[in-house]
């Protein structure tokens, strides 16, 4: 039997002790470096500018689950500003992604390679909502802002807006 000595077992044990040290550290370490790039990332604290949408057709209170502006002009130029002030910073100017947010001009390229009419529309209806959600309440994990709510900032037809330009800058048509 190879029995150990008490002495020499507080002896093994050591290393193992150290090691569980060492990677408790690394795990506070790697907690903080994350909290830090979550902070750097999460642009929380930046203010959301009003849209003015004079001469867009008035959507009322229900919340619309279809762009009612796709291709509409007058739309594309409100949601063009309106994005510039709003998106772009995180987004993109002309919403080519950075990197630090999703680039929003694949938001509908799931639906390209849909044959079928009635399913590619359904499609980008689905990613309508999607749209209009992530706008309305912004996306928050764990204490962290990654993109702030902007329901209460302006009303849908300044959302839908914004979409009927991202449908203009569109990654691949559909
Ligand atoms: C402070 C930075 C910031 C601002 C400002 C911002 N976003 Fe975001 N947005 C993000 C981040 C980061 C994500 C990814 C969040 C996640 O990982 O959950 C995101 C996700 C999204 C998504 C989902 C994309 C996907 O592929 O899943 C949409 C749509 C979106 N944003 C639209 C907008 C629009 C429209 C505006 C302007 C009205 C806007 N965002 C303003 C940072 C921002």
């Amino acid at each position: 039997m190879n029995r150990l000595l008490p002495f020499e077992r507080r002896h093994r044990a050591a290393p193992r002790r150290a090691a569980g040290r060492i990677s408790a550290a690394l795990a506070v370490l790697t907690a903080v470096l994350t909290l830090a790039a979550a902070a750097v990332w999460a642009h929380g604290d930046v203010t959301p500018q009003a849209v003015d949408t004079t001469g867009l057709p008035t959507l009322g209170e229900d919340w619309r689950d279809e762009n009612p502006f796709r291709q509409n002009d007058a739309a594309v130029k409100v949601g063009t500003s309106a994005y510039n002030q709003n998106c772009a910073r995180c987004h993109g100017l002309e919403a080519i992604s950075g990197g630090i947010a999703p680039d929003l001009r694949k938001l509908d390229n799931d639906c390209v390679a849909l044959k079928d009419a009635a399913r590619k529309a359904a499609c980008v209806k689905e990613n309508d909502a999607y749209f209009l959600t992530t706008v309305r309440h912004g996306r928050s994990r764990n204490g962290a802002v990654y993109m702030p709510p902007f329901e209460g900032v302006f009303k849908q037809e300044a959302m839908w807006a914004i979409k009927a330009y991202l449908e203009t800058r569109r990654d691949k048509p559909l």
